[in-house]
């Protein structure tokens, strides 16, 4: 076996580094070299990266980021697919690639497979909504940073008998939202998945202030649905053409106030989700996934993504992955909807 090339695209994802870090050890550990690529498909168009051995990748489990580097390019917008990324291959000897991504970087990874490149994909989001696995690293990280917020807003929401929306990542599905939400203990959670009615929420909170709670928690993921009478959020698009979020949390904060007499406040995670060093759960995970992402490559399989199932690992076809978003089980948003208020 010649030489494996490892990559990060898309949004960084608090493990990536023990990923990577497991991908080394294991080649390491097989006689195998490997090549990191810098800034995801950018730097394999344009050959950009750097030897990685055991040495290179010492001290870098716990932290956040990506020593890669990543970007939001793609070789199919913007470069002709596999011939553009065939120089770098061939020069630095590259003859399977891991592939470290979310849904739009393993699209591109299986048609690089299509085309012929040994390719294992590593599904990457802090969303956790990778169709094929039944957790994403990062993910639990994330809950962890918003629940964390949660809490810390709760006790000045209380100081100030005020109501607080905080707005999470979650682009389509609201897994963050809801995990957050119940380990926040939240008086209401919206996700994209579930339409919500402005009226339930103000009579969950009416009741809970009646009863003598001096503060109430909105957690909202950032892709729902605005207000009724609010206006769709448009901000700008991103390379791979993916629009930026953040904000809807403004509108129902402001639909809370019109509706009753709260002053109502948001707080917008955003990228502090991402950042920072993974929780021991991720890097355990994290670690695993890279190792196994090596032994596949060794066993010469291509086209799958290292998968969780249970507490298996298992290789699943990347087009599983690509081919629908997985998102919150009706049942996991019941118990949050038995908790609110
Ligand atoms: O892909 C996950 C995600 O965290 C989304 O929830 C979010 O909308 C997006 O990335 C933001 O990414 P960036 O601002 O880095 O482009």
């Amino acid at each position: 076996m010649g030489v494996i090339g490892v990559l990060t695209a898309g949004g960084d994802c608090p493990g990536l580094n023990a990923v990577i870090r497991g991908v080394v050890s294991k080649a390491v550990e097989s006689g195998i070299d490997v090549v990191g690529i810098r800034d995801g498909w950018d730097g394999l168009m344009h050959d950009h990266t750097m030897p990685l051995d055991r040495e290179s990748v010492r001290g870098i489990l716990g932290r956040g980021g990506t020593i890669l580097g990543t970007s939001r390019m793609d070789p199919y917008v913007h470069g002709e697919g596999l011939s553009s990324c065939e120089p770098t291959l061939t020069r630095n000897g590259i003859d399977k690639l891991v592939v470290i991504g979310g849904d739009g970087t393993l699209r591109s990874a299986m048609a690089l497979a299509d085309e012929g490149l040994h390719v294992i994909g590593v599904p990457k989001t802090i969303d956790n909504d990778i169709a094929g696995t039944d957790v994403t690293f990062g993910f639990q990280t994330a809950v962890q940073i918003a629940t964390d917020a949660i809490d810390r807003l709760a006790t000045t929401a209380e100081a100030h008998n005020r109501v607080v929306v905080v707005e999470v990542m979650g682009r389509t599905r609201g897994w963050i939202a809801t995990h957050a939400g119940i380990a926040g203990g939240a008086d209401y959670i919206l996700i994209p998945e579930v339409p919500y009615d402005v009226d339930e929420v103000v009579d969950i909170l009416r009741a809970r202030h009646r009863s003598g709670h001096r503060y109430s928690i909105l957690v909202v993921a950032e892709g729902i649905d605005p207000p009724p009478g609010y206006p769709a959020i448009t901000n700008k698009k991103d390379t791979f053409g993916f629009e930026r979020l953040g904000g809807v949390a403004y509108q129902v904060a402001d639909a809370i106030e019109d509706h009753t007499s709260f002053e109502t406040r948001v707080t917008i995670l955003g990228h502090i989700q991402r950042g920072g060093s993974p929780v021991a759960a991720d890097r355990v995970l994290a670690t695993r996934l890279g190792v196994k992402a090596t032994e596949l490559a060794m066993a010469d399989r291509s086209n799958v993504m290292v998968a969780v199932r249970g507490t298996e690992l298992v290789a699943c076809p990347i087009e599983e992955a690509t081919s629908s978003i997985r998102g919150v089980p009706e049942e996991l948003y019941a118990t949050a909807r038995t908790c609110f208020g």
